[in-house]
């Protein structure tokens, strides 16, 4: 009997450790494939389709799409400048794109193309508050960092801002038109600091706005 119990301890002890080795196993930087910037629906009927949707299917995007998507959201387009897709003030660049999957969350690098390691594990579920969340395979949190924000008062920070992930979450919105993807920007985050926390951002970097992308929910 005793030996019955030391067994079944033992077994125990080494799912657990097999578990807490898998979980604290490192998250990878992901090298995106080049994006591709040709193709796609033509402006008009990309802004005929563009819209909000809430039903997600749980199927995940490719890499080409994700890079695709984040190229187009907030990437390089003029090499010789460093001047990207979208514009911000005074060309700050202040605007950093977390990318938040079941796998991990990672930082969107334009410069390099790739998505720099920020946290193993699935923390979709902290970047909002609505159930669709979870079964989307992508959710980005654009995050301002301030301390490139030179000279700004506090109420110009949060208005340039606010207006420089606007034109992002748009870009967003349009290449998941023409590629027959759904989205939903959303300002409902719910625990900001804990989500902060989550991404480890430092005290001057500000969490903005959300924006959820996926497949359609079959059906809908
Ligand atoms: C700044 C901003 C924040 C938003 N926040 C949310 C949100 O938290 N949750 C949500 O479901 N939709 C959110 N939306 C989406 C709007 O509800 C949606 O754009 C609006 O209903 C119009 O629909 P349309 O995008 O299909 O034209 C947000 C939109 C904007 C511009």
């Amino acid at each position: 009997m005793k030996s019955k119990v030391a067994r079944i301890c033992l077994t125990a002890i080494i799912m657990v450790s097999l578990a807490n080795f898998a979980g604290a196993q490192e998250l990878k930087d992901i090298t995106l494939p080049a994006p591709k910037m040709e193709g796609g629906k033509p402006l008009m009927q990309a802004l005929k389709e563009r819209q909000t949707s809430r039903a997600y299917d749980t199927k995940k995007l490719p890499l080409q799409t994700l890079s695709d998507l984040l190229w187009a959201a907030f990437g390089i387009n003029r090499a010789d400048s460093g001047k990207r897709t979208a514009p911000s003030t005074r060309n700050w660049q202040e605007i950093e794109i977390f990318v938040v999957m079941e796998e991990g969350t990672y930082l969107y690098d334009a410069k390099a193309n790739s998505l720099k390691a920020v946290a193993s594990g699935d923390l979709r579920k902290m970047t909002g508050t609505q159930e669709f969340i979870v079964p989307a395979p992508l959710n980005l949190v654009f995050v301002a960092d301030t301390s490139k924000m030179k000279g700004a008062s506090q109420d110009d920070q949060s208005l340039y801002a606010g207006a420089d992930v606007g034109f992002i979450s748009q870009n967003v919105y349009l290449f998941c038109a023409s590629e027959g993807l759904a989205t939903v920007v959303r300002g409902m985050i719910g625990d900001k600091k804990a989500l902060g926390e989550a991404l480890k951002i430092t005290a001057e970097k500000k969490i903005i706005l959300a924006q959820t992308i996926g497949y359609p929910a079959v059906g809908k």
